[in-house]
C-alpha cells in the first residue's frame, strides 16, 4: 500500500482504544491553561520547553514527568476538560469504543477527592456517548510503586462509584513491583465485581506476565511485549485467547524497543496471539490511535489483512457484549471489503 493511501485507510477504520491513561492524554497546551486558571506554577515556562523535556530513557523518567503534569488537576472541571479533549481528538480519528484508565492515587494522594476525579471523567464519557456515539468502559488503576494497603484504600473509595467502574488495572513502575505484591487486593476487587487487567512485561520479565495471569487472574495483559521470550506462555496466550494491548509509540519512546522495526506485534499476530494496538499516553509519546497504527504499519509493512486483523482483535479483546463485538467486527470487515487499494 502507498504511504499516502495508508493514512487514509487507517483514518477510516472503526477503531477501539483499550489502553489509554487519561492522565497521559494531557496535552501541554491544556496543561498550561489549567495550571493558569488554578494559579499553579509549572516547572517549565512555556509549552515548547515542556515539550523539550519529553525525551525518555526508560519508563521511570516518563513517569516522573507524567505525575508532575497531573498535579495541576484540581477541580472536577479539570478532569472533565482533560477527558473531553481526549474524546474529541479520538472521535476525529474514528475511534468508536474506548476503555480508559485513570490513576486515582495520583490525585487522592494530593488531597483531591475520589469523587472529584471520577465525576469529571464520567461526565465527559457520558457526553461523548450521547454526542459521538462512543461507547466506553472505565478502569481504575492501582499504582504498583505504592503498597497493597494503599490499593485497598483506593478500592474502598471506589465502592460508592462501583456502577461507573468496569475494572481495575495495575500500572506505574514495573521493575521491583511484581504482580504478586497485589494478589489480595485483586482478589477483593474481583469479589466486588471488577474485571481485572495488569501492565506486565513492558520493562519487566516474562515472570511478571505469568504472575499477572496465574496469581492475579487478569483477563488481559497491558503491553506483554516480553511474552515472545517464552514459548509456553505464547501457547497459553493463544489457547486462552488472552489479549495483549500493545502500544508501539510508547515502546519506542520509553526504549522498550530501539526501533519501530523491532516491534513484536507482527510476530505475535503470526503466532495467533490476540494482539491489539493502542496509544498508552498519547500526549507524551507522539501520537494517538491513527499515528500508532500508521507508524507500526509503515515500519513493519503491514498488509491490509493484518491491519484488519488488528482492528478486529481490538473489538474482540474489548469488554463490549458479544453482540456489540459482533456489530463492530462486521463494520471493520465491511470497511475493508469496500477499499480499493
Ligand atoms: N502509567 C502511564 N503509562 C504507563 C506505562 N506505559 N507503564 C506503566 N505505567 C504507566
Ligand atoms: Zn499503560
Amino acid at each position: 500500500m502507498e504511504l499516502s493511501d495508508l493514512k487514509r485507510v487507517i483514518q477510516g477504520i472503526p477503531k477501539a482504544e483499550l489502553h489509554l491513561h487519561i492522565e497521559g492524554s494531557f496535552e501541554p497546551e491544556l496543561m498550561f491553561e489549567i495550571a493558569n486558571r488554578n494559579a499553579i506554577a509549572l516547572e517549565y515556562d512555556s509549552v515548547e520547553s515542556l515539550k523539550k523535556a519529553y525525551t525518555f530513557s526508560n519508563l521511570q523518567e516518563f513517569l516522573d514527568i507524567y505525575y508532575l503534569g497531573a498535579q495541576v488537576l484540581i477541580h472536577e472541571r479539570d478532569f472533565y476538560d482533560l477527558t473531553w479533549a481526549y474524546l474529541c481528538k479520538v472521535h476525529r480519528q474514528n475511534v468508536v469504543h474506548v476503555e480508559v484508565f485513570f490513576d486515582p492515587q495520583t490525585h487522592t494522594d494530593r488531597g483531591i477527592g475520589f469523587d472529584v476525579v471520577i465525576n469529571g471523567i464520567y461526565k465527559a464519557l457520558e457526553k461523548a456517548k450521547q454526542e459521538f456515539n462512543i461507547s466506553y468502559k472505565l478502569i481504575m488503576s492501582y499504582l504498583r510503586h505504592l503498597s497493597e494497603a494503599a490499593a485497598f484504600k483506593t478500592l474502598e473509595s471506589s465502592l460508592p462509584f462501583k456502577h461507573w467502574i468496569d475494572g481495575v488495572g495495575l500500572d506505574s513502575s514495573e521493575m521491583g513491583n511484581p504482580p504478586s505484591k497485589f494478589v489480595k487486593v485483586f482478589e477483593a476487587s474481583a469479589n466486588h465485581g471488577y474485571k481485572l487487567v495488569a501492565h506486565a512485561g513492558e520493562e519487566g520479565p516474562v515472570d511478571y506476565i505469568w504472575e499477572a495471569l496465574d496469581l492475579l487472574n487478569v483477563v488481559r495483559i497491558d503491553h506483554g511485549n516480553r511474552c515472545l521470550d517464552d514459548e509456553a506462555l505464547v501457547q497459553k496466550l493463544r489457547e486462552h485467547k488472552i489479549p495483549l494491548t500493545l502500544c508501539p509509540l510508547s515502546n519506542v519512546a520509553l526504549k522498550v524497543i530501539q526501533n519501530m522495526e523491532d516491534h513484536p506485534v507482527l510476530k505475535m499476530l503470526d503466532k495467533g496471539i490476540l494482539a491489539t494496538i493502542h496509544s498508552d499516553d498519547p500526549a507524551y509519546f507522539g501520537g494517538y490511535m491513527n499515528e500508532n497504527y500508521y507508524e507500526t504499519a509503515k515500519a513493519l509493512n503491514l498488509t491490509k489483512d493484518q491491519l484488519m486483523q488488528l482492528a478486529m482483535n481490538a473489538f474482540e479483546a474489548s469488554w463490549l457484549s458479544p453482540e456489540g463485538k459482533e456489530k463492530h467486527i462486521l463494520q471493520v470487515k465491511k470497511y475493508f471489503n469496500t477499499l480499493n487499494v
